[in-house]
């Protein structure tokens, strides 16, 4: 009787013990699978780990000659901020931690992809002012790169959106709060940059609730000689 209970208690734990693992087995391929999809590409990070996800690095991307690998992702939901990645360096966002609510913008020199300024602008608390000046201490050849997080548009004024549009912005104009919006351009354009993603915020097909699905852009910028 004894030796039954056993046998009966030992096959029951290997039973469990074998469903356990093969459903977490399961879920160690997936993970292995998305984070193998996440990158193809290395991070460029200084602890790269074998699950480090994009929301921390920079996934690595290469461009031809005289162009810049830019990556932009708008926040997802209120929960993980913007990140602004330029030459495959985190420069807002992710590891660094330093992007916040609102517009997150950098400014790069369009001709050497060095970077001169980034800031984050929470327009709730902020006077629009500040993100006017800012914007007006833009030159030729500045590239600029903007993600948004939680809300782009408290404060938003015309004014402001007109320096976007100038900067080759064709969806600033209909930006609304709690849209997801990731825009690279550059002062003196004169033309619609073709890098730039506004996911609306639709309360009935919104990714999460509140808010629509993050928006991204991964690309190339091309550097702008002096003379151009
Ligand atoms: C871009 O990255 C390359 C390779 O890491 C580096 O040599 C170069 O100095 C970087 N350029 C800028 C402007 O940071
Ligand atoms: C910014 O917007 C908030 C509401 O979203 C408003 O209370 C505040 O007065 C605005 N600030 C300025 C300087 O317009």
């Amino acid at each position: 009787m004894r030796l039954k209970d056993c046998v009966y208690v030992l096959t029951t734990v290997v039973i469990i013990l074998i469903w356990y693992f093969s459903i977490n087995w399961s879920k160690l391929q997936e993970l292995a699978k998305q984070s193998y999809k996440v990158s193809d590409f290395v991070t460029d990070c200084e602890n790269p780990g074998l699950f480090q996800s994009h929301f921390g690095c920079c996934p690595h991307k290469h461009c031809p000659v005289n162009h810049f690998p830019f990556h932009l992702h708008s926040g997802v939901a209120d929960v993980v901020a913007a990140k602004i990645c330029l030459n495959n360096t985190v420069i807002m966002g992710g590891i660094r931690s330093n992007a916040g609510q609102g517009l997150n913008i950098v400014v790069a020199n369009g001709e050497t992809g060095q970077v001169l300024r980034n800031k984050n602008f929470n327009l709730e608390s902020k006077d629009p002012k500040e993100l006017l000046a800012y914007l007006k201490t833009l030159k030729p050849g500045n590239i600029v790169l903007v993600a948004s997080y939680i809300d782009p548009t408290p404060n938003l004024t015309d004014e402001i959106r007109d320096i976007f549009s100038a900067l080759g912005s064709t969806m600033v104009k209909s930006l609304k709060p709690r849209d997801s919006w990731v825009f690279a351009g550059a002062y003196g354009i004169k033309r619609a940059s073709p890098f730039e993603k506004l996911i609306q915020n639709d309360m009935k097909n919104n990714a999460y609730e509140d808010w629509p699905e993050m928006g991204e852009v991964i690309g190339c910028f091309p550097r702008i000689s002096e003379n151009e």
